[in-house]
Parts: C-alpha cells; sequence; structure tokens
C-alpha cells in the first residue's frame, strides 16, 4: 500500500509518500515547506498567512514528492491528513485538499491524530521498522505538546503526564527570544550552549517529587527572565549568554529525562520512545541514552529528520494500522483543533 500523507497542521505544509512492503514501512519521499520566513516580520505565526501558503504549497509539494518516489498520482492507494490537533484554518486547508484529491482519484482518505504520528515516528527507523512493539512508553516533545504517553496497542494510549502550563519546545523558543537568539529558539539555544558552561546558573526544575509526571516550565521560563532583569546589559557579552543558554537547556533536559525514566519504571515499561520537535535536541538525545543503558531500557529514538513536524509520520500512521489491521479514523471526520490522543483509546 502506497499512502500519501499531507500534513498542515499548524505553519509547515508537509507532504510525503510511504510505502508499506512486507510489514516493512519505507519513506520514498518526505518534503516539508516551510513557512517561517513569512511569519518573521509578524514575530508569530498569522493564521491567514499560514493558510494562504498552504494554498499555494500544497499542489507544488505534492507533485515534487511524485517526482522525487518516480510515481504517477494514480498509483496511490490511499491518503492520509492531519486531522487534529493544530490551528483550525491551516487543518481545515490540509483536509479539504486531501479529500478533494481522494474524491478524484477514488481513494479511500484517512484522518490521523498529529500526535500519534509524533508517537509513532521512532518505529519508522528501528531494524524492522513496521513492527511497532506495544507496551512502550512514549515521551513527544515538540513546539505545542509535552507528553508522556503508555501505549499498550493499537489505539491504545493513557496519558500518564504532560505539561500544565508552556510545552517544552515553546520554552525553548521563549528563552531565545529572551536571548536576542533567533527563531525557531531549540536550534538556537542548542548552538549557543556549546560553549556555555551547564553548571554556570541554576534553574529551577518544576514538580521534582518522585512519580509526578506533570511537567511545568513557565516557572523556568519566569526565572530566566528575572535572572536577566537583574544583570542588565549582559546579554552583550557571548559568553554571557552561552552560559545561560546552556544552565537554561541543562535544566530542562534533566527534568524531560528524570521523568521519562521514572514513569518507564513506575509503569514497568521496558522500552521507550522519543519524538516531537524537541528530540533533536543533542543533549536530550545523549542524556537519555546514558540514562536508558544505565536502568537497562530499550530507546528508540525518532530519527532526527522526522523529529520537527512532517508528512512521513502522518502517512506512517496509516499505513502501519492498516496493515496491522488497527481502526483508522476516516477522512470524513470533521477537523479538530482539540483532537486529544487518549479519544484513540475508544476507536
Ligand atoms: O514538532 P515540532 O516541529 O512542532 C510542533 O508540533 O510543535 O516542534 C517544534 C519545536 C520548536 O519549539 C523548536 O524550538 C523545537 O521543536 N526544537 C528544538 C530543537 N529543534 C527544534 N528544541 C530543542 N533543541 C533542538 N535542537
Ligand atoms: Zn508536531
Amino acid at each position: 500500500m502506497r499512502w500519501l500523507g499531507i500534513e498542515t497542521s499548524c505553519d509547515e505544509s508537509a507532504v510525503a509518500l510511504v510505502e508499506v512492503a512486507e510489514r516493512t514501512l519505507v519513506v520514498r519521499s518526505s518534503l516539508v515547506g516551510s513557512q517561517i520566513a513569512r511569519h518573521r516580520p509578524f514575530g508569530g505565526v498569522v493564521p491567514e498567512v499560514a493558510v494562504r501558503e498552504h494554498l499555494k504549497n500544497l499542489p507544488q509539494l505534492v507533485s515534487r514528492v511524485l517526482a522525487e518516489a518516480a510515481l504517477p498520482i494514480a498509483e496511490i492507494d490511499g491518503i492520509a491528513v492531519t486531522q487534529g490537533p493544530g490551528l483550525a484554518t491551516s487543518l481545515l486547508i490540509g483536509h479539504a485538499y486531501a479529500r478533494g484529491l481522494g474524491l478524484m482519484l477514488g481513494r479511500p482518505v484517512r484522518g490521523i491524530n498529529h500526535l500519534e504520528g509524533h508517537l509513532l515516528s521512532p518505529f519508522f527507523a528501528s531494524a524492522t521498522p513496521g513492527e511497532v512493539a506495544f507496551p512502550f512508553l512514549g515521551l513527544v516533545v515538540s513546539g505545542g505538546h509535552t507528553l508522556l504517553i503508555e501505549a499498550r496497542g493499537w489505539n491504545d494510549y493513557r496519558r500518564l503526564g504532560g505539561t500544565v502550563d508552556d510545552a517544552a519546545g515553546e520554552v525553548f523558543d521563549k528563552v531565545a527570544r529572551m536571548l536576542g537568539l533567533g527563531y525557531p529558539g531549540g536550534p538556537e539555544i542548542e548552538k549557543t550552549a556549546r560553549s556555555g558552561n551547564p553548571s554556570a546558573y541554576e534553574f529551577p526544575q518544576s514538580f521534582p517529587e518522585r512519580n509526578n509526571f506533570q511537567f511545568s516550565f513557565s516557572g523556568l521560563k519566569t526565572s530566566v527572565r528575572y535572572f536577566l532583569e537583574k544583570h542588565p546589559g549582559r546579554l552583550a557579552d557571548p559568553a554571557f549568554v552561552a552560559d545561560v543558554a546552556a544552565s537554561f537547556q541543562h535544566a530542562v533536559v534533566e527534568v524531560l529525562v528524570r521523568k521519562t525514566i521514572q514513569a518507564a519504571r513506575h509503569r514497568r515499561l521496558r522500552q521507550v520512545t522519543v519524538a516531537g520537535g524537541v528530540a533533536c535536541n543533542g543533549l536530550l538525545r545523549q542524556r537519555l541514552e546514558a540514562e536508558a543503558r544505565r536502568e537497562g531500557l530499550q530507546l528508540a529514538l525518532a530519527p532526527a529528520a522526522l523529529c520537527t513536524d512532517n508528512a512521513a509520520m502522518i502517512a506512517g500512521v496509516a499505513a502501519l494500522k492498516e496493515a496491522a489491521g488497527a481502526a483508522v479514523e476516516s477522512g470524513d471526520a470533521d477537523i479538530d483543533p482539540n483532537l486529544p490522543l487518549a479519544s484513540l483509546a475508544a476507536a
């Protein structure tokens, strides 16, 4: 089965072609049309700009993906599109486009949960990529979400914890702005932190209690803000900025690693997966690898190219679930900007 994936949950238009052959999942082509430069002058995502860009990008990306995969459009077996969560207007454009394409080609359309895309993306890189090994503990860390999920089987996802305020990626972006670094902030902080000392300053880590799997990052963000206000003028010193970036990154990474390992231990899960934009972070990957090894846990990290938003993870969910005979939402279902992952338990 060959699945065309379409993802427009926020400000990136993404299209991919994914194929399952003998339970092996192959990404034949995956392209992302970034809109970052279009939104930068406004200092954030402007919904109407995003919609116009999606409309312009989608047909071009579909043509390029098909050309890269050397596949005529008639050979697509199905279309997978993000149903939610995300920005309503952006979701509507991708959904309408996918349904139109499905109607024209006479192919089924499936509605996919964006978070399930992130959650399952680590399996695209495993030795036998089509084999999703339930049960596992999944950490999803992105610009919009910070979630610890116990995945017990297809459509059987239990939320163990999540953020009560800012998402981990969001706080990387906000602190980067305070430090005068570029957008998106995660990669900028990581780069700047390389020459800094992670123990230079101590920033608070939230909910330190054992077996509390909630996260809170707004206190950390505020403490960086107060710290910078107490040291006016020092942002001009690159060594100071590097030390703050490294100390902040250390605080976020340590809390993510500690709670993930504790949750795995608490739920007696031997396999841990990590995905979402923040999973690109080198220090997070390194620290998780070290701690998982120490605990004897099996760790599956999403490949870096599939950590940030992409359509391969959307097509991949449809492909893997269809191959496994698991229920998949129809594309006829309405988009839902607040679609929760746990709702899949009822499917
Ligand atoms: O998954 P994603 O592309 O979009 C959402 O679904 O939110 O994640 C984007 C987020 C941004 O906040 C970005 O700053 C963060 O992922 N990010 C990183 C890194 N690369 C991207 N955070 C920390 N370190 C990175 N290397
Ligand atoms: Zn995402």
